[in-house]
C-alpha cells in the first residue's frame, strides 16, 4: 500500500535556487526508505514538503492518495502523521527540559492532560531517556539530544517518521543506537524514511533506495541493484558501498563466489570461496577416511580448537603428522546462538544459562536489556551490530547469547534464520521465552530449541 506519494514535485526558494525539480515517488507503507545523494542534491527540501512545511511550486504531495492541503489545520494533522527529525538537533529542541520538549506537539494536539502524559512517557521509555526527564536538553550529549528530537516526534504517534541525516553528528556508538532504535519502530509497523550521504548505511539498512543529484531523482531501486550501479552512483558524486567493493575485488581474484550483494559481515564471510583442502595437525588415533571436527583457532582451522565450527574428512596422513584433509563447511551445526527474551528476565537464572549453556559471548540489543544487564554485573561482549556478530562468533563454533526484549527477539530470530537459510550452515539457535503460543516460535519448534521454565 502507498503511504506517500509525489507528483511532478518542484520547489524553488525565494532567492530562485531550484532546490528540487520533478519529483516522482511512492513510498510503500512500512518500508525503510533512504533518500542518497551529496550535499546539496535537494533531499532535506524535499523532506519539508513531505510533511507541508514548504509549499511546493508545482506538483502536489499525496498522502494516503489524497492531495495535501495547506491551512492550517490539515497542516496540523499531515505533521502529525508525518513526523520529521530534523538534521541539526539544536533547529528542533527549545524547550526548558526534555519533558516539556517532547510533551509539545502531543500537547499542540489538544489532547488531554492524560494522555499527553502517557504518550511522553511512552515516547521517553521507548528511546532510554526517562531518567533524564527533568533536565535541559541544551546540556544533553549530541546522541541523547537526536533521541529527545526523536521522542518529540514519536510521541504525536506518527505514521511515518522522516529523519534527515539521523547519524550526522554522532559517534558510532551513539549512531547503532539511533538505527537500533528505527529498526524497532520499523518493526512495530512506522514507515522510516531518511537522507543520508551515507551509501554503507543506506545498502545495509533499507528497503528502497531513492538516488538523488542535482535537485533530481536519478536512480531508484532496492539497494542491491542500484548499488550495483557504478556509473549512476558516479554521476550522483557517490561511491559504491565498501562491503560491495571488497566483494568485487575477492571474485576478481577468484576467491569469493555464488553471492552476488553481500551486504553484511557474515554475508561477505559467506561469499568467500572456502578452501577445499589443506593441512591440518592429525590428532593422535586418526585416520585416513576419518572425519574430523575442526574449530577456528587464532585464525586458522584447528582440531585442537576448544569449538567446533566444521567437519573435514581425512585424505592423508603424512608420517610428519600432518593430514591432508577436505572441507565441508556446510555440514555441520557451528556453535550456536541462545536468544533471551529479557520481557521475563530474572537474574539467578540468566546467570545459570550462561554457565551451564557453555556461553562464551553475551551481546545486549536495546536500551532496556542493555540496562538490566549493566545492572547486574553481566559483561557484555558487544552492544551495537549484535546479530552480526553473534553469527560471526557462532561460525567459529562458540555458543552465544543475544539479550533483548519486546519484538526484537523476533527480529533477531528471524535473521539469523535467514543467514541458516541461505548459507546452508546450521546454527544452533534457542529461544528462551516464557509466552507460551507465539506463532514464529511454534512455526519453528521443530528445529529451534525453545526454552520455557
Ligand atoms: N534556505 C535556502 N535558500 C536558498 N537556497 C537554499 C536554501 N536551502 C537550501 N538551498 C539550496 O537548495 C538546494 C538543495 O539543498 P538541500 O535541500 O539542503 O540539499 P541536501 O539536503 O541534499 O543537502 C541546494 O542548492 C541549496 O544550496
Ligand atoms: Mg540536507
Amino acid at each position: 500500500m502507498t503511504i506517500i506519494e509525489t507528483k511532478g514535485l518542484k520547489y524553488s526558494y525565494p532567492d530562485r535556487t531550484v532546490a528540487v525539480r520533478d519529483i516522482n515517488i511512492k513510498i510503500e507503507k512500512g518500508k525503510k526508505i533512504a533518500f542518497v545523494g551529496q550535499n546539496g542534491s535537494g533531499k532535506s527540501t524535499l523532506f519539508l514538503l513531505l510533511n507541508g512545511t514548504l509549499k511546493p511550486e508545482t506538483g502536489e504531495v499525496l498522502f494516503h492518495g489524497k492531495p495535501l492541503k495547506y491551512d492550517s489545520k490539515s497542516l496540523r494533522e499531515i505533521r502529525k502523521s508525518v513526523g520529521l527529525v530534523f538534521q541539526n538537533s539544536d533547529d528542533q529542541l527549545f524547550a526548558p527540559t526534555v519533558y516539556q520538549d517532547v510533551a509539545f506537539g502531543p500537547a499542540n494536539l489538544d489532547y488531554p492532560r492524560e494522555k499527553v502524559e502517557a504518550c511522553v512517557n511512552r515516547a521517553l521509555e521507548c528511546v532510554g531517556l526517562s531518567h533524564l526527564r527533568d533536565r535541559p536538553p541544551h546540556h544533553l550529549s549530541g546522541g541523547q539530544k537526536k533521541r529527545v528530537a526523536i521522542a518529540g516526534v514519536m510521541a504525536m504517534e506518527p505514521e511515518v517518521i522522516v529523519l534527515d541525516e539521523p547519524l550526522s553528528n554522532l559517534d558510532p556508538v551513539g549512531a547503532d543506537d539511533i538505527m537500533d532504535l528505527l529498526n524497532e519502530f520499523n518493526h512495530f509497523g512506522s514507515t522510516i524514511i531518511i537522507s543520508t550521504h551515507d551509501v554503507d548505511l543506506a545498502y545495509r539498512w533499507s528497503d528502497y533506495v531513492y538516488l538523488m543529484s542535482n535537485s533530481e531523482l536519478i536512480g531508484e531501486g532496492v539497494p542491491e541493484e542500484l548499488f550495483r550501479q557504478t556509473e549512476l552512483l558516479k554521476l550522483a558524486g557517490l561511491r559504491q558501498p565498501s562491503s560491495l567493493e571488497v566483494y568485487h575485488e575477492l571474485e576478481r581474484r577468484g576467491l569469493a563466489c555464488g553471492y552476488q550483494s553481500p551486504k553484511t559481515l557474515p554475508e561477505l564471510v559467506n561469499a568467500l570461496r572456502p578452501p577445499e583442502l589443506m593441512w591440518v595437525d592429525a590428532p593422535p588415533g586418526i585416520r585416513e577416511g576419518d572425519t574430523l571436527n575442526l574449530g577456528i583457532l587464532y585464525g586458522e582451522y584447528s582440531p585442537n580448537s576448544p569449538y567446533e565450527a566444521v567437519n573435514a574428512k581425512v585424505l592423508h596422513i603424512h608420517p610428519e603428522g600432518k593430514a591432508i584433509v577436505e572441507l565441508k563447511r556446510r555440514s555441520i551445526k557451528a556453535g550456536g546462538i541462545l536468544l533471551y527474551d529479557t520481557d521475563s528476565y530474572s537474574y539467578p537464572e540468566i546467570l545459570h544459562l550462561i554457565e551451564e549453556g557453555d556461553i562464551t559471548f553475551v551481546g545486549a540489543m536495546g536500551k532496556k536489556s542493555k540496562t538490566l544487564a549493566e545492572e547486574d554485573g553481566i559483561f557484555l561482549d558487544v552492544t551495537t551490530g549484535v546479530i552480526d556478530k553473534s553469527i560471526l562468533t557462532a561460525l567459529c563454533g562458540k555458543r552465544c547469547m543475544i539479550l533483548t526484549g519486546g519484538g526484537m527477539v523476533e527480529h533477531a530470530f528471524k535473521r539469523i534464520r535467514e543467514y541458516v537459510e541461505m548459507s546452508g550452515i546450521e546454527l544452533n539457535v534457542g529461544v528462551f521465552n516464557k509466552e507460551e503460543g507465539l506463532p514464529w516460535i511454534e512455526a519453528f519448534e521443530d528445529s529451534v530449541e525453545v526454552f520455557r521454565t
